[in-house]
């Protein structure tokens, strides 16, 4: 049997992820889209309620909108909540400040580039890149939704960033490079496209060091945000590789056997005087 292309594979994360912008655009909640397979998805589920912006958002214990605060919910306009899709709260791990230029690789319906508009305020501004076009309509109309102003989505992929070098003082993602093909790319254009003393503030699945390819396989698709995660030590390689410095890579919760969701951090060094 032949294996799947880099290209199949990029173009089984684009399929998936249109049909869950699809979903949220016709109605559905966020724990529709996290249940039906079209997303991130762990192997436990558990559902609870809760309110916001008046719409019923159901619970997912390891990925989707039960990772933000209810400040930070109420914050967002419902659609925007029911297409969130990741694994933590890159807001909270980036210690966003006004005035700061921030970046979102995969930024989906946008969730995470609303929120960073706020923290860094009319001085700032967040972008927001995506590949996939019902993502990004998603996102545009949210955007409108929520008012904002410091705020551009743009196409593309996030292995060949659509912003110039050195543009951006944070670079924030939330589940996202898991799903990448190559991640080493990514983790270049990241370093690319920060200033100097730039940072890095990630949420992403990331493997136990004595998972293998295979065994990561076993526990969920590439799509589904498993198969694809880099190990711990992976990704500290390819931090250091890329030309990060201070990396620290924390575990948060288990999504699935030995898999944990993770905050990533990570510096670009200084320009030397
Ligand atoms: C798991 S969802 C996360 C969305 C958002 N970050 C969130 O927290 O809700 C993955 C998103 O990344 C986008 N994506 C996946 N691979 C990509 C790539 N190589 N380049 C650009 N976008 C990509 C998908 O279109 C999708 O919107």
């Amino acid at each position: 049997m032949s294996e799947t292309t880099d290209y199949e594979l990029r173009e089984l994360v684009r399929d998936r992820y249109a049909a869950a912008a699809a979903a949220v655009a016709a109605g559905a909640t966020n724990s529709d889209v996290l249940t039906a397979e079209s997303c991130c998805a762990s192997s436990t589920y558990s559902a609870t309620d809760t309110t916001a912006h008046n719409a019923v958002v159901e619970i997912n214990d390891a990925f989707g909108a039960s990772l933000y605060s209810a400040d930070e919910q109420s914050e967002l306009p419902a659609k925007a909540l029911a297409a969130s899709l990741g694994c933590g709260n890159p807001i909270a791990v980036a210690d966003l400040h006004p005035g700061e230029r921030v970046l979102d690789l995969g930024s989906g319906g946008g969730i995470d580039v609303l929120l960073s508009a706020r923290r860094v305020g009319p001085a700032g501004f967040a972008y927001g890149v995506d590949m996939t076009d019902e993502m990004l309509a998603l996102a545009e109309a949210n955007k409108a939704k929520a008012g904002a102003t410091n705020v551009e989505f743009r196409k593309g992929a996030i292995e060949d960033i659509p912003l110039p070098d050195a543009s951006v003082d944070v670079v924030i993602s939330n589940c996202v490079i898991n799903l990448s093909v190559d991640k080493p790319t990514v983790l270049g254009e990241m370093f690319r496209v920060l200033v100097p003393g730039g940072r890095i503030g990630i949420s992403d699945v990331v493997a136990e060091d004595h998972l293998t390819p295979r065994d990561r396989a076993e526990r969920g698709s590439y799509s589904g945000c498993i198969a694809g995660a880099l190990s711990h030590q992976e990704y500290l390689d390819g931090l250091a590789a890329a030309g990060f410095t201070d990396a620290s890579i924390a575990f948060t919760h288990q999504v699935t056997e030995g898999m944990h969701a993770a905050v990533v951090r990570a510096t670009k060094p200084a320009a030397r005087a």
